[in-house]
């Protein structure tokens, strides 16, 4: 059946997976890719589907109504995949108010017009909010996050995706929209922004600069190939069932410095270093604050009811993920300078 699709936060480092395999896996829906172009938001990464017939995208923020309902009526809106969001927990230390902006207030705003959208019809338009492990704030004692683990949320950006989902499921209870809200872990690959653990410390390996493991590097983080997270949104768009919520995760724990260490490790192998030279990098920082000590996912609801699991090793993941950022310096070097915003500043503010 033919669909249109609103992808929101397409440009970034997840939201751009999600676009490319839509766009390439289903020829017959129309993708719109509505994104406000953050610093976080790159139109680079889509380089490869920008010409396709059934890509579209508009330059808007989610906390403007009217572009909103202009873009639900141009395209004829029929399903909401909503990933835009502000995603880094140090800025959300820094600067709480924005991620209520985006992730509250924004997610809010698109419900409603949503819901205007397919009043009438709401039962045959999906609303998917894609959404964090955080949530469920941080394990001490061993055990699993599951659907039914109670939100307690450590950080101003879990908060802000805490209420995000709330949100969404309050509307599916009191208005009967169409909802479906999955919480994954974090996500790692191509098109990562280089603040993140994982590129921050290749991009500083290459570049042999410090890698700051924050405390003693103990925190524990369940690990995804971003690829498989798209595979799962996939899944759970054309699978889930409305109302329900599905955990994703890649059954891979790993404390900080051991990721630090291996990508040392590779990174040398790689670059035709001495052992151990990248490890001499390694410096320990001041902890962050209320830093959660571990997350981690039981994904089996997803694996038994909607048969996705990870394709991927984290061993495998991880050698495609440093090959990705070698072979694609230009990208990294417009992200850390910024140089990819001022061009498509000035394609898109003349719209
Ligand atoms: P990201 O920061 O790389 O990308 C966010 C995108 O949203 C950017 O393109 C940005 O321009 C856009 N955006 C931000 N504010 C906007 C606004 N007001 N209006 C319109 N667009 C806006 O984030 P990501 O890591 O790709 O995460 C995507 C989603 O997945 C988020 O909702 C995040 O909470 C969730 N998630 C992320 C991870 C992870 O490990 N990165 C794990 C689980 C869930
Ligand atoms: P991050 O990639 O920011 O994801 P999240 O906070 O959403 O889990 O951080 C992953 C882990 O790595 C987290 O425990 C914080 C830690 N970290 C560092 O030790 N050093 C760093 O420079 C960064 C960015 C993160």
């Amino acid at each position: 059946m033919s669909k249109t699709i609103l992808i929101t936060g397409g440009a970034g480092f997840i939201g751009s997976h999600v676009v490319r395999l839509f766009v390439n896996q289903y020829p017959e829906y129309k993708i719109v890719n509505l994104d406000a172009l953050t610093y976080a938001g790159n139109l680079e990464n889509l380089k490869e589907i920008e010409g396709a017939p059934n890509y579209f995208f508009e330059k808007v923020d989610i906390q403007n109504a009217e572009e909103l309902e202009f873009v639900f009526k141009k395209h004829a809106i029929s399903d909401v995949i909503h990933l835009a969001a502000e995603s880094h927990v140090d800025r959300s230390i820094s600067d709480p108010l924005s991620f209520v902006k985006t992730n509250v207030f924004g997610t809010v705003n698109l419900l409603n017009v949503a819901k205007s959208a397919w009043a009438g019809e709401l039962d045959q338009h999906l609303f998917y909010h894609v959404s964090t492990d955080e949530v469920y704030g941080s394990l001490h004692d061993g055990g699993f996050f599951v659907e039914t683990t109670p939100y307690d949320p450590q950080s101003p950006y879990s908060a802000s995706k805490a209420a995000s989902d709330h949100f969404v499921r309050a509307y599916s209870n009191t208005y009967k929209m169409k909802t479906v809200v999955s919480n994954c872990s974090n996500n790692y690959g191509p098109n990562h922004f280089p603040e993140k653990l994982i590129p921050l410390c290749i991009h500083n390996i290459k570049n042999m600069k410090p890698l700051p493991v924050y405390g003693k590097g103990e925190n524990v983080r369940d690990w995804l190939f971003v690829k498989d997270h798209a595979r799962a949104i996939d899944t759970v768009f054309h699978k889930g069932k409305p109302g329900e919520t599905y955990n994703i995760g890649g059954f891979n724990e790993w404390k900080n410095i051991d990721i630090v260490r291996l990508l040392c490790k590779k990174m040398d192998e790689k670059l035709g270093r001495e052992p151990g030279i990248s490890e001499t990098l390694i410096t320990f920082v001041q902890d962050r604050a209320g830093h959660d000590l571990r997350y981690a996912i039981d994904a089996t609801k997803i694996q038994q009811e909607l048969g996705w699991e990870p394709s991927l090793q984290f061993e495998e993941g991880i050698e495609l993920t440093i090959d990705w950022y070698l072979a694609n310096q230009e990208w990294l070097e417009h992200v850390t300078t910024g140089s990819y915003q001022e061009y498509y500043k000035n394609l898109y503010d003349n719209r």
